[in-house]
């Protein structure tokens, strides 16, 4: 089996990874487990920046093919915030049900409630090579958090169509339609390629 290493210490992305790509022969291990513990500076501007500065760094020092997601949250009336910033809005001193809380503080009274997951996957290979793939998740922006699983800003991110927030799915439900889930799904399909053109 080939062994990548998430360019994560996030457990939820870890999970949600080996789910995926467990399917296709690869192994997702965490950086700890290879004894990695370091913290990429997310100093891009941009989910695609972003993704590949902490995949670089990640085979850079393991050697092993490195795999990172760089993913957040797009509001539409916040022009786009808390966007690549999402893991760190409203500053250190938050967890995620308080930035779930600031977020909707910080749309009231605002009109639309329209947002968006994104996800940008990359994998950097020793040899230099990388594969890149994005997913987009539309939704809306709950008027207050609902539902226990997942992570971050589950609770407060609505399906119209459903009915529910990301928090109230089951994670089979929530991969098959998720940001991550749908950026796996092209990234799993540029990979098989790329193995294609290696052998
Ligand atoms: P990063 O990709 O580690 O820089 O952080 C992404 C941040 O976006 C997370 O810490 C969460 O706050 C948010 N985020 C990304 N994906 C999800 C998701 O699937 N559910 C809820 N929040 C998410």
């Amino acid at each position: 089996m080939e062994k990548f290493v998430l360019a994560s210490h996030n457990v939820h992305k870890l999970a949600e990874m080996s789910a995926i790509l467990g399917k296709m022969g690869v192994e997702v291990v965490s950086p700890a487990s290879i004894g990695i513990d370091v913290d990429v500076e997310e100093t891009g501007t941009t989910f695609e920046e972003n993704s590949l500065l902490k995949a670089k760094a990640i085979v850079e020092l393991s050697g092993l093919p490195a795999i990172a997601d760089d993913s957040g949250l797009c509001v539409d009336c916040l022009n786009g915030a808390p966007g690549v910033y999402s893991a760190r809005y409203g500053g250190e001193g938050l967890d995620d049900p308080g930035r779930c809380r600031l977020l909707l503080e910080n749309m009231k009274g605002l009109g639309t409630r329209t947002a968006k997951f994104v996800s940008v996957i990359t994998c950097c290979f020793p040899n230099g090579d990388t594969v890149a793939a994005r997913g987009e998740c539309p939704g809306t922006i709950a008027y207050a958090p609902m539902g226990e699983s997942g992570f971050g800003y589950d609770p407060v991110f609505f399906l119209p169509e459903r009915k529910k927030t990301f928090a109230q799915l089951t994670p089979e439900e929530k991969n098959a339609i998720s940001h991550r889930g749908r950026a796996l799904e092209a990234f799993q399909v540029k990979l098989t390629e790329y193995f294609k053109t290696r052998s």
